[in-house]
């Protein structure tokens, strides 16, 4: 459990004091997927840093596990590190230690008995699949494996957080499929709460039970991951998620169409059967110009753009009344 309560992050910049992070409250559940998006800046990779101190908040106070850690120092504060593990983007792997020695490295670091450091990072090698590249350099390694190597070092001392600060921003898409994949597996098998941070949003769909859309130094939103990508109702949430549909549509089709409809379907409701019946009882013109259906916390999310045309503006808004029994409907402005 995590729970960030009022904290502000200032610095000193210039003689002037600016505020990173803006009286953020927060609470992270145990064994919660619970991911962190935003523009860049917006201070995300601040506020999780406050999570093991390496940020210290300037007020606020951050609790672990139940407990106030903002004062903690010296062993109570190497204690804390010990139990949180953290991946960054450029994986920070040791280039000339094998990858079995990257990994034992962690466990020497919190004095685990010689005799015993073998097993556990063999254990540790074959969670993320790497059994067989005990021997091998990181250079020899792909993206996507060095990240995995840093998964098995940030897990050696058995942490119950694990922190990842745009773990898979520096992969491709198949590389970020693999570190996504083991991630997920990991969390099948071992109580672990997981912090993410991520400007990709299709990393965002895949992993997060939970989500906080950060701007300027705040928590402009917060909830389910299903809801936030089904409804945002922030403009930052909005901006977000638009660029994930970004490109669907190209502008010249939007720019020759009128009378666009974006609508969102709830769980339960099948497009083809609210389409065709309101263009036969209401005798509309419908066509069809993007759609797509999603899954998202295996849940299904539908989008349908249409243009609906017609010359009767009364049998339009009956339409319209119709389709907002069935699904959420917006004239469509370029955005969600
Ligand atoms: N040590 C520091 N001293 C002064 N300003 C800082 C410091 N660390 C971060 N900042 C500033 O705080 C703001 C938030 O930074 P932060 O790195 O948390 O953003 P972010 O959301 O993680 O962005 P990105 O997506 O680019 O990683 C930025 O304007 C940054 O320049
Ligand atoms: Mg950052």
């Amino acid at each position: 459990m995590i729970k960030f309560d009022s904290v502000n992050v200032v610095f000193e910049r210039k003689n002037e004091q600016f505020t990173a992070v803006d009286n953020v409250s927060l609470q992270i559940d145990q064994g919660n997927f619970y991911g962190i998006v935003g523009p860049s800046g917006a201070g995300k990779s601040t506020l999780v840093r406050t999570v093991n101190l390496l940020q210290r908040p300037t007020s606020g106070n951050v609790f672990v596990n139940g407990q106030n850690v903002t004062s903690y120092k010296d062993k109570e504060l190497r204690d804390l590190r010990l139990g949180i593990g953290m991946i960054f983007q450029h994986f920070n792997l040791i280039k000339n230690a094998s990858i079995f020695s990257n990994v034992a490295l962690a466990l020497r670091a919190s004095n685990t008995p010689e005799n015993e450091i073998k097993n556990r990072v063999y254990e540790l090698l074959e969670l993320v699949g790497l059994k067989d590249k005990a021997d091998v350099f990181p250079n020899l390694l792909s993206g996507g494996q060095k990240q995995r190597v840093a998964i098995a070092r940030a897990l050696a001392n058995k942490p119950k957080i694990l922190l990842c600060d745009e773990a898979t921003s520096a992969l491709d898409p198949d590389n970020t499929k693999e570190v996504i994949a083991t991630l997920k597996s990991i969390k099948e098998n071992y109580p672990l709460t997981v912090l993410f941070i991520t400007h990709q949003m299709e990393v965002a769909k895949t992993l997060f039970d939970e989500v906080a859309v950060m701007e300027k130094g705040r928590v402009v939103e917060q909830g389910s991951c299903y809801d936030i990508f089904a409804h945002p109702q922030s403009q930052a949430a909005k901006n977000l998620i638009k660029c994930s549909i970004k490109g669907v549509i190209p502008e010249e089709i939007l720019a020759h169409e009128k009378d666009l409809y974006l609508i969102t379907y709830k769980e339960e409701c099948a497009y083809e059967s609210v389409i065709s019946y309101i263009s036969r009882q209401f005798n509309l013109d419908i066509s069809i110009i993007a759609g797509n259906i999603e899954y998202i916390q295996k849940k299904p999310l539908g989008r349908l753009l249409i243009s609906l045309k017609s010359s009767d503006e009364q049998s339009k808004a009956k339409a319209l009344a119709f389709i907002k029994e069935k699904a959420f409907v917006h004239e469509f402005n370029g955005e969600i």
